[in-house]
């Protein structure tokens, strides 16, 4: 089958190649993929980002997002059926959707949410999971909080501002000029334009902040929280949790504690909270957010869409900065289909 493999880590390492169909095991379903999304997370595997922890034997497919039609069944698997469009974010180490198919364990993948076109789910896993994962599971955001939102126009960004909208906070975001109509369609209440004004001169009183830009965004960020609030940061730095996340040996956890010192430390200085948050593979909670998607509570937000021969080059775009809001996808079916 047709697929985009990372063959050696670099800029320059990943092609496109013929490879066999992935074996199914018992718990798995084979999905032929329809579409694939790209995220930011591709270019960091292929760039051999997060070798040390997430130990792929090269060659391997990349691609972390998917949606597609079930061609098979293992035998173990209940709840899927041969001809079921589906949507996964795959876990880690098992990921793949830059090919023609893909198995994968069947507890990730979910019934795509019937409202939405298989581009536009493979839009959603890995983003959505996120946001998710940042506000239900680890914030527990209730109505009335105040959440500050990075990055608003981006894959994440404008996902997170949809769900914590959705979820009752009072939402703020960081954006540039050209997207502050579409972030307040999504459900911001406080737009900041991030090439004019500085956030942290604007806004306090926040009971969580999500960062995704890091170094001194991060650092800035602890200033607009209330005391005790929390900033989540999905660039890191990571800490012990994260280790522990893993599986890692202790060890590692001491690693990650000692690169999270001196924002935990400042953190603390400020009587706020700090956690790094690395997403992962769930088709349960893609259940429920197919459920929001299909109610009208969620949408995806999509820049381009590709041909799946023109992977490289849809990563190359998202990797460029080229996008103007949204996610950006390949997709298996020609042009005028
Ligand atoms: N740890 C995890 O589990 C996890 C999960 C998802 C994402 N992430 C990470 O989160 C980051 C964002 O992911 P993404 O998928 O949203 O990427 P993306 O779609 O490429 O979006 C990046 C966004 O950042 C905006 N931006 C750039 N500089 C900014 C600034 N100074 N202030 C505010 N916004 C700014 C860009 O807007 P402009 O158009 O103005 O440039 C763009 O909209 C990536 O680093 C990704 O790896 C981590």
């Amino acid at each position: 089958m047709k697929a985009f493999v990372v063959e050696k880590y670099g800029k320059d390492g990943a092609r496109a190649a013929d490879v066999p169909e992935p074996t199914v095991g018992a718990r798995d379903v084979l999905v032929r993929v329809s579409a694939a999304g790209i995220n930011p997370l591709d270019k960091m595997v292929r760039n051999g980002e997060f070798k040390q922890i997430l130990k792929y034997k090269r060659p391997f497919v990349l691609g972390h997002d998917v949606a597609g039609v079930v061609t098979q069944v293992g035998s173990a698997v209940h709840g899927f059926k041969v001809g079921d469009e589906v949507y996964a974010r795959p876990r880690d180490l098992r990921v793949g959707g830059f090919a023609e198919f893909i198995a994968i364990d069947a507890d990730d993948v979910a019934p795509k949410p019937a409202s939405l076109s298989l581009e536009e789910a493979a839009a959603v896993p890995l983003v959505a999971l996120t946001a998710w994962q940042i506000l239900v599971e680890r914030a527990h955001v209730k109505p009335g909080q105040k959440v500050l939102v990075h990055a608003g126009a981006g894959g994440l960004g404008s996902t997170v501002i949809q769900l914590a909208k959705h979820l009752g906070a009072t939402v703020a975001t960081t954006a540039n000029t050209r997207s502050e109509e579409l972030v307040r369609s999504l459900g911001a209440d406080v737009v900041v334009d991030y090439t004019k004004e500085d956030f942290s001169k604007v806004l306090s009183g926040y009971d969580l902040v999500l960062d995704s830009l890091g170094g001194a965004n991060l650092e800035k960020s602890l200033t607009v929280l209330k005391p005790g609030g929390l900033a989540i940061s999905v660039v890191g730095p990571p800490d012990a949790g994260f280790a522990k996340q893993l599986g890692a040996p202790s060890v590692l956890g001491l690693v990650m504690n000692t690169l999270s010192r001196k924002i935990r430390k400042r953190a603390r200085a400020l009587g706020v909270r700090y956690e790094f948050l690395f997403m992962q593979a769930n088709g349960s909670q893609l259940r429920k957010l197919g459920a929001l998607y299909d109610s009208g509570k969620l949408r995806p937000v999509i820049d381009s869409t590709f041909p799946f021969d023109q992977t490289l080059e849809a990563m190359a775009y998202v990797e460029q900065g080229r996008t103007k809001a949204g996610k950006v996808v390949v997709s298996m079916v020609p042009d005028g289909e």
